[in-house]
């Protein structure tokens, strides 16, 4: 824990949207004392409604329904109504791909290319209701896309260019989705990342969808499948480009986005519309303290939370100007993002502690290259950020001028839940600091009770808020018993943290089988799932071990079937395995061979020991309850003779 506290300039406070502790403080307590007169008013001031609400909320735990009777569109949100002010001719995007080729959209521009594109998605007899798979490339069309189907009221999801053919496969049977927006491919690290191949593969077996629709990045050779694909800029030939927005219900479904769970099976994060958007555009306001003039830059994927909040619904429904860049932070070399930085002149930039650990690494003659003095705010999201890593961020990057929000969140609440407001709350290093207004969080024991001050608890949620997600995908009773039931009326977020004597939170990783790798969330599970489908493996068990710059690495500990095994081609073999099964992100940095696994007498596999064995190297934990002592002294000798 660092001591340090690093409070806002007073010319940072004289030009924030929210002016000191104060100012922090009145919404806080407005927010916890009349949460319906809070919501109510925001609602009504950032959002446009076609319809005005009955009432604020309804709240039948675990379920909740925000705006209730309330009529809005997302799209329209981010488009449509800046068009009758002066951001009508706003840069909305100024797009750079990995190859340096440069496109530059304003608001009226997106707002046409997304009225095309939804005649596109009409034409193709879609509606409201139904679903779309999205498998793109970080290019424009996108966010076209996404909002498309928002404007339409198509449920969307998004599915991260990573992810494998049998990942995609399997999210796009649990959606039963109608149509497959997809690409040729995209470039990462000056290679061609191949998408529609995946695409084709993944739909062999999956019936219900009846199109694809295929945008051209790349250029390189494409099998159409003739009847089911279409390209994009076939479609879009002689469309109209007059679509209106659909009047929504506030609870009309917006996305389903999958992340990792405790079992092999990812779950459906379900989004909704009046009560996304609304927290998507003030976290905005009151995280970034976004101003008219300001250039934004999120450097996460449009396939993950981060993304969907921050590249596209907030920065647009706030009418940001923001940077999108479609590849790698290291490509042609290691300055590239601040080769950005410097040529668009970025305000505001997020990123993920991986993507810092990896450039102080790399050391500071890339930042060094660069004129980085038109930043005023930086941001941090995925995992907990090291202080070392932040005081290399706040220092080299951020020329000691500005504040680093370091923003708590996850895909279950939508947008940000815990993170100072820049010109109000002092920071320090390694902490999301305090809740955002509306956002009564608790650190508790089992019992739900608070634990003392330091002491590490369970971080828990005890009221619903606006941007939360419904239900999973089809699956509510898992909604209530993984989210609900433990500590019941209360949402579990999976997290422990500790609260310090002046409120501030500590977040101190996960207390479910779920790992964070370069602020991607894996479970082991799922990984397990993946290993044990191999031929040769009998059983498996996943770990995460502390990396220097990805936080977690995945090991795996593999019994095999009988046979005779090469060790090092099979263990190859597997690493590629679940870059097929899940995606390449995924794969185990080590695999480790053994005769059997420790486990309990009742024959549950003790992670908890193999944890300790990948990360010190011996076991001092409590092996009582433990099997077969003798596998463990195996595995921790074998790492020895590697
Ligand atoms: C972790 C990403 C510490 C946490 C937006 C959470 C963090 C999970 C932070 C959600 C942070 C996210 N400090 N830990 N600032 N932000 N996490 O769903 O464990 O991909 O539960 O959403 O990431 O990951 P998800």
């Amino acid at each position: 824990m660092s001591e340090r506290t690093y409070p806002p300039t007073p010319e940072f406070v004289r030009g924030a949207n929210v002016q000191g502790m104060d100012g922090y403080r009145d919404l806080f307590n407005l927010a916890e004392a009349q949460p319906e007169k809070f919501w109510g008013d925001l609602a009504e001031k950032e959002i446009f409604w076609f319809e005005k609400w009955s009432h604020v909320f309804e709240w039948n735990p675990p379920f909740v329904k925000w705006f209730v009777g309330g009529k809005t569109n997302v799209s329209y949100n981010c488009l449509d109504r800046h068009l009758t002010t002066s951001r009508k001719n706003k840069l909305a995007i100024l797009w750079e791909g990995e190859p340096g080729d440069q496109r530059m959209i304003t608001y009226q521009e997106l707002h046409r290319l997304v009225c095309r594109f939804a005649n596109a998605l009409k034409g193709r007899g879609l509606k409201t209701g139904d679903r779309a798979v999205i498998y793109m490339p970080m290019v424009p069309e996108l966010p076209v896309a996404l909002l498309a189907c928002a404007r339409l009221g198509i449920i969307h999801s998004v599915v991260f260019g990573g992810f494998s053919a049998e990942a995609l496969k399997a999210r796009i049977q649990d959606l039963d989705a109608q149509v497959v927006i997809t690409a040729d491919g995209g470039w990462r690290r000056g290679k061609e990342v191949r998408l529609k191949p995946a695409v084709d593969e993944a739909l062999i077996e999956c019936p219900t969808v009846k199109h694809v629709i295929v945008y051209r990045r790349t250029g390189s050779e494409t099998a159409m499948q003739e009847g089911r694909d279409h390209w994009w800029h076939t479609l879009d030939e002689g469309v109209s480009e007059v679509c209106p927005a659909e009047p929504l219900d506030s609870e009309t479904p917006l996305f389903v986005l999958y992340t990792s769970g405790t079992t092999g099976k990812p779950k459906g994060i379900v989004h909704t519309t009046g009560g996304y958007i609304l927290q998507a555009t003030l976290s905005m306001k009151w995280v970034f303290d976004l101003h008219e003039e300001d250039t934004y830059w999120c450097t996460a994927d449009i396939g993950w939370v981060t993304g969907h909040t921050y590249i596209v619904y907030g920065p647009l429904s706030a009418g940001a100007t923001s940077v999108m860049y479609e590849g790698a932070p290291d490509f042609p070399q290691f300055d590239r993002f601040w080769r950005i930085v410097d040529k668009y002149k970025v305000n505001i930039f997020y990123t993920s502690p991986t993507a810092i650990r990896a450039f102080v690494k790399q050391g500071d003659q890339w930042p060094k290259m660069h004129d980085l003095s038109s930043l005023r705010l930086l941001g941090s999201v995925g995992e907990p950020i090291n202080p070392a890593a932040w005081e290399w961020y706040h220092k080299v990057i951020g020329g000691e001028r500005c504040p680093i929000v370091d923003t708590w969140w996850q895909t279950e609440t939508g947008s940000i839940m815990i993170a100072p407001m820049p010109g109000a709350v002092p920071l320090k290093p390694g902490s999301g600091t305090l809740p955002m207004p509306g956002v009564l969080a608790d650190v508790v024991d089992l019992s739900g009770k608070p634990v003392e001050v330091n002491r590490e608890g369970f971080l828990i949620m005890r009221r619903p808020w606006p941007s939360m997600f419904r239900t999973l995908w089809r699956d509510p009773q898992r909604y209530e018993e993984n989210y609900w039931k433990r500590i019941p009326g209360n949402y579990l977020t999976g997290d422990a943290a500790r609260r310090d004597a002046d409120g501030y939170y500590w977040i101190l990783g996960r207390i479910d089988d779920v790992m964070n790798v370069s602020g991607h969330r894996l479970s082991t599970m799922e990984l397990e799932s993946a290993l044990v489908r191999h031929p040769a493996v009998a059983e498996a068990a996943v770990v995460g071990k502390p990396h220097e710059i990805t936080g977690q690495a995945v090991v795996a500990f593999v019994t095999l079937k009988k046979g005779a095994w090469d060790h090092d081609t099979l263990g190859e073999e597997l690493r590629k395995w679940v870059a097929h099964e899940i995606g390449s992100f995924a794969k185990p940095e080590q695999i480790r061979f053994s005769d059997t696994l420790p486990k309990t007498r009742s024959g549950k596999i003790m992670r908890r020991l193999l944890r300790e064995i990948v990360t010190t190297n011996s076991v001092t934990g409590d092996v009582t309850t433990l099997e077969d002592l003798g596998v463990l002294t195996k595995l921790a000798a074998q790492h020895d003779d590697e």
